[in-house]
Order: structure tokens, then C-alpha cells, then sequence
């Protein structure tokens, strides 16, 4: 059969997906133009897709040979699932491989923030360690800190796992509360919304973008954050209203936002890049070489089992199959 895959991916990943299929590559770094994939679509049954592509009724309506569409992503908010159902197309994510990854990154911006590790390294390359003082290049402590959890999936119980090392203590908002064992054996403890941001000194964020969550954030949520708290997102840039953040981080309403994502990625909001008390990445969660190759793998097992007319793996809509 015929797969468009639309991003540059390692050659294992290729080589085993080229062992069935004829495959058209984008093999470019940079995202596919929405055109190009509308026209490298339009004969294909197979598509494995990157978040920079938005799988939508317009490209499904030009695709109507397509049996599977594999998105190179746990988050599948890029992806018009419920269309794809309609027509009958399992939907799959790489759930699982990258959870290790996007809790450690969400690690590095705790740390990096709270520590000013980001401004510490600037300032010592312009030459401003000139002595040690008592005083000078202050943070604040992670360790025996509270850390708001929103979102206790996967990744989210990762973060908590990791923050048990710092003997943090743990507080979690989820859709769903945990059994008390759970909440024993993770070391967390369940909090109303409002509750978790007055009382954590880091929030970080782990939940799906979905209506329910897009800016889940805002101006209302942050200014009852503490003053002296972070924000760190790794999920989705939408589930926070990023000009609110830049006027509340703008005022001191809060002490730093470490960020992975962004509303409108890769565009920043203007003034974002001017503010000394960010941590700015580049949608890096899931970036290693080990992670990205998992993720390339899963994905491609997902594509050739739907291609073989098998419930993949990770399906996200398996009720095409009932
Ligand atoms: C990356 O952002 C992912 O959702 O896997």
C-alpha cells in the first residue's frame, strides 16, 4: 500500500515500514506545507503524522483511500479523531515511551527555574562570577517544596515519582481521584483546583489539550497562585492563556513560568522573550534520540497493524473495529 510519512524519522523506523508498503517521505526537517501534504495525501491509504499536522476533514476528505492515520505523539489534539471515526480510520498515539522523557524535561525546568541555573550560566559567560557572596545569584530551595500536579496520567505520576525524591510534598488535581492506596503508594494527595494553585510552590501541568482544558490557565488561575510560586508547562501551550501569564509574570503575580510549549508554537507571544524569570524550550518533552526513536517505532507499528486491518495497539477510536 501506499503511507505518506511526513516528517524526517530514523531509519529503522523507515526500514520497517518500507518492508510492506511503498513509502513517500517529507524528509525535510521542517514541518510539511499544508498543501503538500494535501497533494502527497490524496492516493494514500497510510499516513503517519507529526503534532505540526493538522489531520482535519479537509485532509481527510482529499484522502478517501486512507485506512490509518499514526501520529507520531501521546497528544493526538492535532488530530480531528471523531471525523476520522465517522469514516471509519483507527486514529493511533505513542502512549507510554515518552513518559520518562517529559517528566525528566519537566524536572529540568523546576530545577532550572527555581535555581536560576538558565541565568546563572549567562551571566557567568558575560564575565559576572567575579567572587562567591553570600548574597548573590539566590533561588529557592525544590527540595521539601509543594508541587501542584494537574493531570495525574501517565506522565503526571512520573513527575510525582521523581518530586518523591526531593521530598516534596505532592499535591494532585485530576478528572479522576485515585484509590487511597494509589495516593499512598505515589506519596500524593488529592486537592480541589482552587486549593492545589493557593498552596503549591511549583504547578506544573500534565493534562491532555482538549475544550475542557484550553486555558485551563488564566488570568483568574494565576493570580491565585502564591506569589512566590512557578508554573511549568510541559503539556500543551493552549491549556494556558499565554497573555495572561506575560501580565501576571509582567507584575510579579507570580515568580517564573518554565515553559516547553506555547499557545501559538512556534510563535511566542510578544514580550515573552523579554522577561528575565522564564525558561523558554522548544517543544523538547519527548526529545531524545532514545524517545524519539520509541516513539518512531510505536508509531510504526501502529501504522502496519492498521494497514493490515488489525486493531492497532494504541488505538485511539477503537469502536471503527465493532
Ligand atoms: C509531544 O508533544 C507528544 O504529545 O508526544
Amino acid at each position: 500500500m501506499k503511507v505518506l510519512v511526513t516528517g524526517r524519522l530514523p531509519e529503522a523506523v523507515m526500514a520497517a515500514i518500507k518492508e510492506e508498503h511503498h513509502v513517500v517521505a517529507h524528509g525535510e526537517d521542517r514541518p510539511i506545507k499544508r498543501q503538500r501534504l494535501l497533494d502527497l495525501v490524496g492516493d494514500k491509504e497510510g499516513l503517519l503524522c507529526m503534532i505540526t499536522d493538522r489531520i482535519d476533514g479537509e485532509v481527510l476528505d482529499g484522502a478517501p483511500n486512507l485506512k490509518m492515520i499514526a501520529n507520531l505523539a501521546v497528544g493526538y489534539d492535532n488530530i480531528d479523531v471523531a471525523d476520522a471515526t465517522v469514516r471509519g480510520i483507527p486514529v493511533s498515539n505513542t502512549p507510554g515511551v515518552l513518559t520518562d522523557a517529559t517528566a525528566d524535561i519537566t524536572f529540568a525546568l523546576i530545577l532550572a527555574m527555581a535555581r536560576r541555573v538558565v541565568e546563572g550560566d549567562r551571566r557567568t559567560r558575560a564575565g559576572e562570577f567575579r567572587f562567591w557572596a553570600p548574597l548573590h545569584f539566590l533561588g529557592r530551595e525544590v527540595s521539601g517544596k509543594t508541587l501542584g500536579i494537574i493531570g495525574l496520567g501517565r506522565i503526571g505520576r512520573a513527575v510525582a515519582r521523581r518530586a518523591k525524591g526531593f521530598d516534596m510534598q505532592i499535591l494532585y488535581h485530576s478528572r479522576k481521584r485515585l484509590e487511597a492506596f494509589e495516593e499512598n503508594e505515589l506519596g500524593v494527595s488529592y486537592a480541589d483546583f482552587n486549593g492545589l494553585l493557593e498552596q503549591s510552590d511549583f504547578v506544573s501541568l500534565h493534562v491532555p489539550l482538549t475544550d475542557g482544558t484550553h486555558h485551563l490557565i488564566g488570568l483568574r488561575e494565576l493570580k491565585t497562585m502564591k506569589p512566590s510560586a512557578y508554573l511549568i508547562n510541559t503539556s500543551r501551550g493552549p491549556v494556558v492563556d499565554e497573555e495572561a501569564l506575560l501580565e501576571v509574570l509582567r507584575e510579579g503575580g507570580i515568580e517564573g513560568a518554565g515553559l516547553d510549549v506555547y499557545e501559538n508554537e512556534p510563535a511566542l507571544t510578544p514580550g515573552l522573550t523579554e522577561l528575565k524569570n522564564v525558561v523558554l524550550l522548544p517543544h523538547v518533552g519527548s526529545g531524545t534520540i532514545e524517545t524519539r526513536t520509541k516513539m518512531g517505532l510505536k508509531a510504526a507499528e501502529n501504522l502496519l497493524a492498521g494497514l493490515r486491518g488489525k486493531r492497532p495497539p494504541d488505538c485511539l477510536n477503537p469502536e471503527v473495529f465493532s
